[in-house]
């Protein structure tokens, strides 16, 4: 195993950091590393904000459902598609477009998992903050976002001050499908059920009692942010 696929599969969300800095050359590198994929079409519709304003941490921290690791890491970035850039090009351009949106959307993930995965392979680590778009309005009108430009998540980085165990994935055979799509395998499920349990079971905090089915029956039947297509069409995106 190259020490690429090694640094894949060492990935576990860190929300517990020292009080180290990252520096400035390591920065750099790792937004290096984000701007260096994929890109739709060579758009480039993303602007990532970094923020380095201890008050902006905590409002975001708190606006992001009070997730303190997101004032507390030594760095945060925001994430966002950024159409702006190409509407002070030209006011021609048609943002309001889903299919921009969506391609605003993967790219900005493609970019950010190569930030995170830069920052892994260095020690560091991380984790993505979706909690952002619990309050999309206050977070825009916070970073100043124009028209065609919206949050998409937040990502702490910092030095490790915990080292949790890695959480297992639904086994390959339940994701990748030869030729036409196969129908879900319930043994192959009650496996992975099993073994999340015994997951929960035993890592060392926030241990209960539950399989991967029913944590994500519940979370998917709750509302999910209902407030986002407005957010999103009040910046002038996702309107067609
Ligand atoms: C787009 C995205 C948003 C996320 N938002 C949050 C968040 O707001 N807070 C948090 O603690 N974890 C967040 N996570 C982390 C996931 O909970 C985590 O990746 C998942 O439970 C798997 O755990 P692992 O990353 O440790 O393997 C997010 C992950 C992604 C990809």
């Amino acid at each position: 195993m190259n020490t690429t696929i090694q640094a894949m599969f060492g990935h576990r969300s860190i929300r517990k950091f020292t009080d180290d800095t990252i520096s400035d050359e390591q920065l750099n590198t790792i937004i290096a590393a984000g701007i260096a994929a994929s890109s739709s079409s060579m758009i480039q519709a993303t602007s990532i904000i970094r923020i380095t304003d201890p008050e902006k941490r905590a409002a975001l921290a708190h606006l992001a459902g009070d997730q303190p690791y997101v004032a507390q890491a030594a760095e945060f970035l925001v994430f966002c598609i950024d159409y702006q850039r190409h509407y002070s090009i030209s006011s021609e351009i048609k943002p309001e477009y889903t299919e921009l949106a969506l391609i605003g959307a993967i790219d900005s993930g493609i970019m950010a998992q190569n930030c995170l995965l830069a920052a892994e392979s260095m020690g560091l680590g991380g984790v993505y903050i979706g909690g952002l778009r619990n309050n999309p309005h206050e977070v825009d009108a916070l970073l100043k976002l124009p028209p065609y430009s919206a949050i998409l998540f937040g990502m702490c980085l910092g030095v490790p001050a915990q080292d949790p165990q890695s959480k297992p994935r639904l086994p390959m055979a339940l994701i990748l499908h030869e030729n036409e799509y196969q129908p879900l395998s319930q043994p192959l499920l009650a496996e992975y059920d099993q073994q999340t349990v015994e997951y929960y079971q035993q890592r060392s905090s926030h241990n209960k009692q539950q399989d991967w089915s029913s944590a994500v029956t519940k979370t998917l039947s709750k509302e999910s942010r209902p407030f986002i297509a407005e957010y999103f069409h009040s910046k002038g995106l996702m309107e067609k």
